[in-house]
């Protein structure tokens, strides 16, 4: 079982530099795209502090749908326009919010939730659907993790056949 003590030692970067090593390793040996989703949402909680919830919504008929998360139960779906899921969907935009309360349409799956980071998946031209970040801490998400996430959402990219889940 791999060991999760080292990221204690490590500073920000390094922390978000060895999330995208541990998603390299899961993605090289695994080919069930539920397994590695799986996976690449519990690699996020692991790393990133002081989240509650981080997670996967896809695009299936017409709607944003709940994937593979780590965190309290949230919403099965959100309607494209909607949201701050719905806002980086249908803006094709990452969405980092200071303050979600202040976010126009917020949903509030989880009451905890304080700020937001959404990363849109976009590969070849055609959007997917959206990986979630919620933390309790107001203003939590810094420009860095932003950076390592969408190379996290890249890399996804890179190994994963994302058809197999628009069904
Ligand atoms: N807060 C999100 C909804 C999803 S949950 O946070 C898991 C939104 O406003 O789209």
């Amino acid at each position: 079982m791999q060991k999760f003590d080292v990221l204690e030692k490590m500073n920000e970067q390094q922390r978000l530099k060895y999330m995208l090593v541990m998603l390299e390793g899961q993605l090289s040996s695994e080919t069930d795209i539920l397994a590695n989703l799986s996976n690449a949402s519990a690699i996020v909680k692991v790393v990133i502090k002081e989240l509650n919830w981080a997670g996967f919504y896809f695009f299936r008929n017409d709607e944003l749908v709940l994937g593979p998360f780590q965190g309290l139960p949230a919403c099965n779906r959100i309607k494209p326009s909607n949201g701050v899921c719905g806002t980086a969907f249908s803006e094709r935009k990452v969405q980092r919010i200071y303050n979600v309360h202040d976010f126009p349409g917020h949903i509030a799956c989880d009451a905890a939730s304080n700020s937001e980071l959404v990363i849109p998946i976009i590969k070849s031209g055609v959007i997917y659907g959206v990986l979630d970040l919620d933390s309790p801490l107001i203003g939590k998400f810094t420009e860095l993790e932003e950076e390592y996430l969408i190379l996290f959402v890249e890399k996804l990219n890179q190994y994963l056949d994302w058809e197999k889940l628009t069904v």
